[in-house]
């Protein structure tokens, strides 16, 4: 009892059984009035109160969803976990889950998502449910579905749009409502909860559902990008796993394909040598007989054993050409490295050249500075090279001259081998260098020859460490070129 209200009792008491006096009276309604504003403001401390209590268990409850949707792996545990907590908070008892799927001619998927402690009895409204073919519009998720907001069933068992009254009347549901899932303004999922007893709706309830949709859709989305970048991550891998046994693969074919290849150089290399030999023997022979060390040879027979000798030179050559690259394949071809001066090589090359380029009229002219270092290199390969470009200048010319300059600088001779002759089409100039490679133009073909000249000059320059070239104009003659360190003291591995 307050102060207040025992003073008045007390003063009441005390009165005599006398007309009460006028400021007894007053005293008495302003006791009143204060029990009455005290009341009031009972009342309104105590509704604040619990407004105060239910926006903290709402605050929890939307603070419970992102946070265990938030810890939850895949976008379905996170509405499985929002689903428990909702009919937690609620005291409803059954809550399910759809999904919005892009390709499912507008339905909503019925999901495995549910919530409902009592198996049993839900079977059968979980099998309906499950069965029912939920467009826009339709029943409860078609019309959260269609409006996009959240549905209040009072209820269902008198719901005209409530396709699944009969097995909701068995199981004793009653009241129901629906929220939907956003993302942006796109619905993904649509939730819907049964109470056991019809209820009025529940705008704060609602209100609060609405929230739960938005903060469920942000974790969907964030989810599904996550699941999306974890499938392309998976997939990624895969591809890299794929492509490194790919290249594995080819690995062990590059293998095989360089024993294949190192094997058939090597085959090439023994059965030029062995052809050789037979060779020189048949061309000795014919010498010999043509010189008429066997007697005197009819002038007839004579003419056909120049041309077994010709044919066998041609075959010799290209026995060696075949030698010399199988063995440079084969990494046998060893560089005998010794000290030369680049002179006499030029020389020796122009005297053995003489005799093919006077019968054409061909002027052969070597232009040599004073004073040139001396090489070290392997002399008679670089005498091959030089042989090589040189033939074919004076092979390709038929007028005019073929001219060799030799120039030192930077530790390197450069030797530049130029002609009149038709020189070769652009498109021509690179592939020249590979074996078995000739210029397409008609006059280079009836020359005759194999091709196979420039690519074992590449090799040789190459081995030595130098580099070769060519630069021509259809027509205006060519000009091939290739550098060799003045002091080659290794040779290189190609
Ligand atoms: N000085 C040149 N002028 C014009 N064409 C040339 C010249 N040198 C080379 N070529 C072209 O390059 C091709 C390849 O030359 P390469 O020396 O490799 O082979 P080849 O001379 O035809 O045959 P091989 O040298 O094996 O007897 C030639 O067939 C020719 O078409
Ligand atoms: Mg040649």
């Amino acid at each position: 009892m307050f102060v207040q209200d025992f003073l008045y009792s007390k003063i009441l008491s005390l009165m005599p059984n006398t007309n009460h006096s006028s400021e007894v009276e007053l005293l008495r309604k302003r006791l009143e009035r204060e029990r009455r504003a005290r009341a009031e403001s009972e009342a309104i401390a105590e509704k604040a109160l619990s407004q105060q209590y239910l926006w903290q268990k709402e605050m929890s409850l939307l603070q419970s969803i992102a946070t265990a949707a938030n810890e939850s792996v895949a976008a379905d545990h996170a509405v499985q976990t929002a689903l428990d907590q909702v009919c937690t908070f609620t005291g409803w008892p059954v809550g399910h889950a759809y999904f919005f799927v892009e390709d499912n001619c507008g339905e909503l998927a019925p999901t495995g998502i549910w919530h409902g402690n009592d198996t049993d009895r839900f079977e059968t409204f979980r099998k309906v449910t499950e069965a029912t073919r939920f467009k826009e519009g339709f029943g409860l998720p078609g019309r959260v579905f269609a409006l996009r907001k959240p549905v209040w069933i009072i209820d269902v068992t008198k719901d005209a749009n409530f396709p699944r009254a009969k097995a909701a009347t068995n199981i004793g549901v009653r009241a129901a409502f629906g929220f939907p899932v956003l993302v942006g303004v796109d619905v993904v999922a649509i939730l819907e909860f049964f109470s056991d007893v019809p209820r009025e709706p529940d705008d704060r309830l609602l209100n609060i559902m609405a929230h739960v949709g938005t903060l469920l859709g942000r974790v969907i989305e964030r989810k599904r990008s996550q699941e999306a970048i974890l499938e392309k991550n998976t997939s990624l891998e895969q591809a890299l796993s794929e492509k490194l046994c790919l290249y594995e693969d080819l690995k062990l074919k590059q293998a095989e394909l360089e024993a294949a290849s190192q094997h058939k150089s090597q085959f090439l290399a023994n059965m030029s040598h062995e052809l050789r030999t037979p060779l020189n023997a048949i061309i000795g022979y014919t010498e010999l007989i043509l010189n008429n060390i066997y007697g005197d040879v009819p002038e007839k027979i004579k003419e056909i054993l120049q041309y077994v000798e010709t044919s066998g030179r041609h075959l010799l050559s290209l026995i060696n050409d075949i030698l010399d690259l199988s063995k440079i394949e084969a990494g046998q071809l060893k560089l005998s490295l010794n000290e030369y001066f680049i002179q006499e090589v030029v020389h020796s090359v122009i005297t053995a050249m003489e005799p093919l380029a006077s019968p054409k009229g061909l002027a052969l002219v070597a232009t040599l500075p004073p004073n040139l270092p001396i090489g070290k290199g392997d002399e008679r390969r670089i005498n091959q090279v030089l042989l090589n470009l040189v033939g074919n200048a004076i092979k390709f010319t038929e007028a005019g001259e073929v001219r060799v300059e030799v120039t030192q600088r930077d530790n390197e001779f450069r030797v530049t081998i130029s002609d009149t002759g038709p020189g070769i089409a652009h498109e021509d100039q690179k592939r020249i260098f590979d074996e078995f490679q000739q210029a397409d133009s008609s006059n280079t073909r009836k020359k005759g020859g194999t091709g196979l000249g420039l690519s074992i000059v590449k090799r040789i320059v190459m081995l030595h460490g130098g580099s070769v070239g060519m630069e021509s104009e259809l027509g205006q003659g060519a000009t091939f070129w290739f550098t060799l360190p003045t002091c080659v003291e290794r040779q290189e591995v190609l």
